[in-house]
Order: structure tokens, then C-alpha cells, then sequence
């Protein structure tokens, strides 16, 4: 008897041919590009052997407990599990799999992107360029700041924080700090300094945010913290939105505190158009698309369409969250 499955949304192709070629499930699936509304999901579960889900889809004791008994996995299309609850799954003994990685290059490019961009006021500069704005080669027009000679300060040196590291330093950084719970011996890949979190803030031009976020994160980047920045300091953020108190932020930002901030990450998702953050011209904001290149979102598909498989058939997964 096939086993069910439920998939909250449209996923790569690659993830479908995989899920279909075992024919070991019936897939049922929210066949949409947009989230599932609750209630769809809370019905779309009930009886489920087997769940796919997404970063958007918040699966807590309600959904489990919609699910029934029968459910023996989750696989989720993300590397972040922030929305899993891990204590109500744990309790039933219920096995997750999780896309680390695979999109480790991807998320580290899109985040030098970011910070580039805001560094360089790009998306400014295109702006100028449309507009009108573009008179002449002007001095001292659209500058910003440079990488070359600068402190870097990254705060969650993990699988992603370290592949950042990695591809800042040939732009000639002088000082790579980290902070995080525990020092990395890896870290000596990227010269990089373990310091508390206050020398990290107070000493570095850019602050990338790469870290997961936990209840010790959540809000971490608040006033406190950005007023302990240089004024000439870039901020950027490609892990959780909510690592970040947006309010403070966006007084740091409009007081000319820091200098800019990009963001691939925000609270909510998907940042309302009217939201005060978007009226800064020193604030780029991205629609969370750390991870989104075709490969490697064919990959994540794949990836999560096996872990689902492996958890169905109570064999081994390519890339199972241990808790
Ligand atoms: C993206 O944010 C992910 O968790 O995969
Ligand atoms: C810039 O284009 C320069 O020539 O300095």
C-alpha cells in the first residue's frame, strides 16, 4: 500500500521525477507557486505518512497533530529550520531532513552580491541612471565603501558564514572577525579573529549576519547593537529576518547611525510595499533569494525528495537534522 505524502507546494522538477521514479508514494500537493493557507494545510496533512514542506509553512504541534500518527518525516526545502517546532516533532518521534550544503555557494554569492550592492549604492546608481538624476561624472556622487583594507566582521561562521569569508577576503580585507557560540578551528581557512560580539560590532566596516536564528539571535541586531557600530558601517543579513529588531534598525539607518544595511532577509515575508525600511535609499532589501540559482534549487528538490523518501521507508537520509 502506497504511503502518503504531502508537498505544501510546487517544487523543482527534479524533487517531482525523484518522488514519482520510487513508487513508494501517493503525492498529494498544494499545486500552487503561492504558500498554502492554513487551512489547506492543516487538511492536506491529515494522514500523512510523509510531509514536504517550505521556510513559510510554520509546522507546529497543530500540524502535527492534524498529520496523526502516521507521520514518520519532514522534509523541509531549506537549510533553516526556524519553523519547525524540533520540540513537538522530537516528542513524536518523528525524523527531519534539511537542504545544508547544497546551497552554500549560492547563498554565499547572493550575500557578496548584497553587500557589494549596498556598499556601492547600486541599486541607487541604477535608480539615477532611469531617472534622470545622471547629470555628470561627479566627484564626490553615489560613493560608498570599500572592502580593500577593511574589517569584516561575520557573525555565524558556519557552512555559509565561512564560504562569505571565503570569497571576501581576495578583495582585500585586512581583519576577518567572527563571533558565535564556540571558535571554529576551521576559521584559520579565513584568518579569521574570534572576538566577543561588542569587538566584533564596534571594530568592523561590514557586519554580515550568517547566523541561524534560536531564541539566543532572535533580536540580537537591536538598538544596542547598532549603536555600537562605526557610522560608516554596512550592515547586511541573509540568515532570519527576525535576528533583527527592524524598528531600531531603521533609526539607525534614517539617523545616519550606520551607514546602510542590505537585507535578503525581513520580518515579515513578504515585506509589506509600505514599509518605512523601503522608503531609505540606504537600505536594500531582497526578496529572500539567498539560495535561488536553477542548479541549486534542482538540487534542494532532489535533495529534500530523497531525505522525504529515506524517512518513509525508515532508511538512511542523504542529509538528516540530528537533535
Ligand atoms: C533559506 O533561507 C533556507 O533556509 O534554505
Ligand atoms: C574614472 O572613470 C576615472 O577615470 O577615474
Amino acid at each position: 500500500k502506497l504511503m502518503k505524502v504531502f508537498l505544501t507546494r510546487r517544487i523543482p522538477p527534479e524533487g517531482m521525477k525523484i518522488l514519482s521514479a520510487a513508487g513508494v508514494c501517493e503525492v498529494s500537493q498544494w499545486d500552487s507557486d503561492e504558500p498554502v493557507q492554513r487551512a489547506d494545510l492543516l487538511k492536506g496533512v491529515q494522514g500523512a505518512h510523509g510531509l514536504l514542506c517550505l521556510l513559510s509553512d510554520k509546522i507546529d504541534a497543530e500540524v502535527l497533530d492534524a498529520a496523526g500518527p502516521n507521520l514518520k518525516v519532514i522534509s523541509t526545502l531549506s537549510v533553516g529550520y526556524d519553523h519547525l517546532d524540533i520540540d513537538q516533532i522530537k516528542k513524536r518521534g518523528i525524523r527531519v531532513g534539511y537542504t545544508p550544503d547544497v546551497l552554500t555557494d549560492a547563498t554565499a554569492e547572493l550575500t557578496v552580491a548584497l553587500l557589494l550592492a549596498t556598499a556601492r549604492r547600486l541599486p541607487e546608481g541604477v535608480e539615477e541612471v532611469k531617472n534622470g538624476g545622471w547629470s555628470s561624472w561627479k566627484p564626490l556622487w553615489l560613493c560608498g565603501y570599500s572592502l580593500s583594507g577593511s574589517t569584516v566582521g561575520v557573525i555565524g561562521l558556519g557552512r555559509i558564514g565561512k564560504a562569505i569569508a571565503r570569497r571576501l577576503m581576495p578583495f582585500g580585507v585586512k581583519r576577518l572577525l567572527y563571533s558565535g557560540r564556540t571558535a571554529k578551528d576551521y576559521a584559520a581557512e579565513v584568518n579569521g579573529e574570534y572576538v566577543p560580539l561588542d569587538t566584533l560590532v564596534s571594530e568592523s566596516d561590514f557586519i554580515v549576519v550568517s547566523c541561524s536564528l534560536t531564541p539566543e539571535t532572535q533580536g540580537m541586531c537591536d538598538k544596542a547593537f547598532f549603536s555600537k557600530m562605526k557610522n560608516t558601517g554596512v550592515f547586511v543579513n541573509s540568515s532570519r529576518g527576525t535576528v533583527v529588531n527592524q524598528e531600531d534598525l531603521y533609526e539607525a539607518l534614517s539617523s545616519g547611525q550606520i551607514a546602510a544595511a542590505g537585507l535578503d532577509v525581513t520580518t515579515p515575508e513578504p515585506l509589506p510595499t509600505n514599509h518605512p525600511l523601503l522608503t531609505l535609499k540606504n537600505c536594500v532589501v531582497l526578496p529572500h533569494i539567498g539560495s535561488a540559482t536553477y542548479s541549486t534549487r534542482g538540487i534542494m528538490g532532489a535533495l529534500s525528495a530523497q531525505n522525504l523518501l529515506g524517512g518513509l521507508q525508515g532508511t538512511d537520509m542523504p542529509s538528516e537534522l540530528t537533535f
